[in-house]
């Protein structure tokens, strides 16, 4: 299982059910990367994509304690336990949790790796991914240069779980 985020300088994720920024080439990354795989989310997450619809192309699972709430074109989980159980039919590389913190913060400790877009802003964030930097069985495999949007810079890094 992987994991796939968005970080400002702090590890903020978002404000209410805002997402920080939007930056296209990470949209891109985010699209291309999940596309053909299943994406976990929990229920808030969902809730603030257009429509909410359900990510094209890709198995989106939500996660949810409402057990009478359903979507078109979405699996409902109620626990981690069914989540789990759910995810037996899927290759576990294939398995992309998308947030967001609540989600995130459960699911960590399955994952194996974390695509982490790093935005160089210090936003006033309430929502937070654990800070991998100072987690001793995370490491960095890769980094990208530093690329600009609108004059922020970012950067694209891969972390394993050691
Ligand atoms: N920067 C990024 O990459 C990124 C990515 C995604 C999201 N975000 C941000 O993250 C924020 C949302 O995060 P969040 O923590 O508030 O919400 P969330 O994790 O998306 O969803 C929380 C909801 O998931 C359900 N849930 C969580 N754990 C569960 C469990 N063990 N069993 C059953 N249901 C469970 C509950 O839904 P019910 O209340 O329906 O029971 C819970 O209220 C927003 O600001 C969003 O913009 C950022």
């Amino acid at each position: 299982m992987k994991a796939i985020v968005n970080v400002d300088n702090n590890w903020g994720i978002g404000i209410g059910d805002k997402l920080l920024n939007h930056i296209p080439a990470d949209m891109k990354f985010f699209k291309e990367t999940t596309t053909g795989n299943v994406v976990v989310m929990g229920r808030a997450t969902f809730m603030t994509f257009p429509g909410p619809k359900a990510l094209p192309n890709r198995v989106n699972i939500v996660i949810t304690r409402d057990e009478s709430w359903s979507a078109p074109d979405v699996i409902v989980c109620h626990s981690i336990e069914e989540l789990f159980e759910q995810l037996e039919r899927y290759d576990s590389d294939t398995v992309y949790v998308i947030g967001g913190s609540s989600v995130y913060q459960q699911l960590l400790p399955y994952c194996d790796t974390a695509y982490v877009t790093k935005v160089d802003t210090g936003k006033t964030a309430d929502k937070f991914f654990p800070n991998l930097d100072v987690e001793s069985d995370w490491v960095v495999k890769s980094e990208s240069e530093a690329m600009e949007h609108n004059g922020t810079e970012f950067k694209f890094v891969t972390y394993k779980k050691i």
